[in-house]
């Protein structure tokens, strides 16, 4: 069996972050150049210093606002050609009990975890901005999509719609060769998960969750290869699937 590799292929990475990071790197090191995402400049710097190459380029772009998605897209296109893919890492985890959860709250968490995956995969998949033989789409979503945690309604729900769009879009998009799938971590030892922990590290649920997840918490990279897997054609049948990468937990 051949490894994966990746010479020649662009990708556009959403998220300079933990995730995102550490996927922009290995799918660079696997031979890739990466157009990153991001709202938080010193994230995208440090990413962009840390891949290898001279076609990595760097946007900056918020995801709350998601009208303003389809000009950096026509901008990404414009100045770099046609990608052979995109992950979407951007995300936040947004932890409000319901009594606080009005309306603009749960709009800016959905905009940025869900509607603009929908619309960066829309904007992208228009001819020529994608490789003539297709793409490949990996959204980063949560096992929120699939459990309860109370106070994370807004968050989960964003992750939920992701797993539900990823199934239409994976049918819609595959006459045009492109596939369409997402990845489910556990705890993963990012920025957003130790915030998470300095707020709850000592609740009943933040210890229930740990306990769970019982081959201990993921490391970025261990997400990244599985998108990386899903990003080449050793899954070339797979499409509309979600890969929980968890440590067990949804089996616990
Ligand atoms: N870390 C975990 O335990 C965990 C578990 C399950 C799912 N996830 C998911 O993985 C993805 C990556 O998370 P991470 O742990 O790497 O988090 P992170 O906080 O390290 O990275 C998230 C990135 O998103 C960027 N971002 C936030 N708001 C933005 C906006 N409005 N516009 C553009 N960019 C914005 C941040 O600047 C940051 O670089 C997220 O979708 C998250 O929900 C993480």
């Amino acid at each position: 069996m051949k490894g994966i590799e990746f010479i020649g292929k662009r990708f556009v990475v959403s998220g300079a972050g933990g995730i995102g990071a550490e996927t922009a790197k290995l799918l660079n090191s696997l031979g890739a150049s990466i157009i990153l995402l991001d709202i938080n400049e010193e994230n995208l710097n440090n990413t962009l210093l840390s891949l290898e190459g001279t076609n990595n380029r760097a946007y900056i772009c918020d995801f709350s606002n998601v009208d303003g998605i389809e000009q950096v897209v026509k901008l990404i296109a414009t100045e770099n050609g046609a990608v052979d893919g995109f992950v979407h890492c951007v995300g936040v985890g947004s932890v409000r009990p319901l009594k606080m959860s009005k309306y603009d709250f749960m709009l800016k968490v959905m905009n940025i975890n869900f509607f603009s995956f929908v619309e960066i995969v829309r904007c992208l998949s228009i001819k020529g901005r994608y490789n003539s033989n297709g793409m490949n789409i990996v959204g980063v979503s949560a096992l929120g999509a699939y459990l309860g945690n109370s106070t994370k309604t807004a968050y989960c729900a964003s992750k939920g719609a992701m797993n539900a769009a990823i199934r239409c879009l994976a049918k819609e998009l595959a006459p045009k060769n492109i596939r369409v799938n997402a990845v489910a971590p556990g705890v993963t030892d990012t920025p957003m998960a130790r915030v998470a922990e300095d707020y709850g590290a000592d609740s009943d649920e933040h210890k229930m969750i740990l306990a769970r997840q019982y081959m201990g918490v993921c490391q970025p990279l261990d997400i990244a290869n599985t998108i990386a897997f899903l990003m080449s054609d050793m899954s070339r049948m797979i499409t509309g699937s979600c890969v929980a990468v968890d440590g067990g937990k949804l089996s616990s």
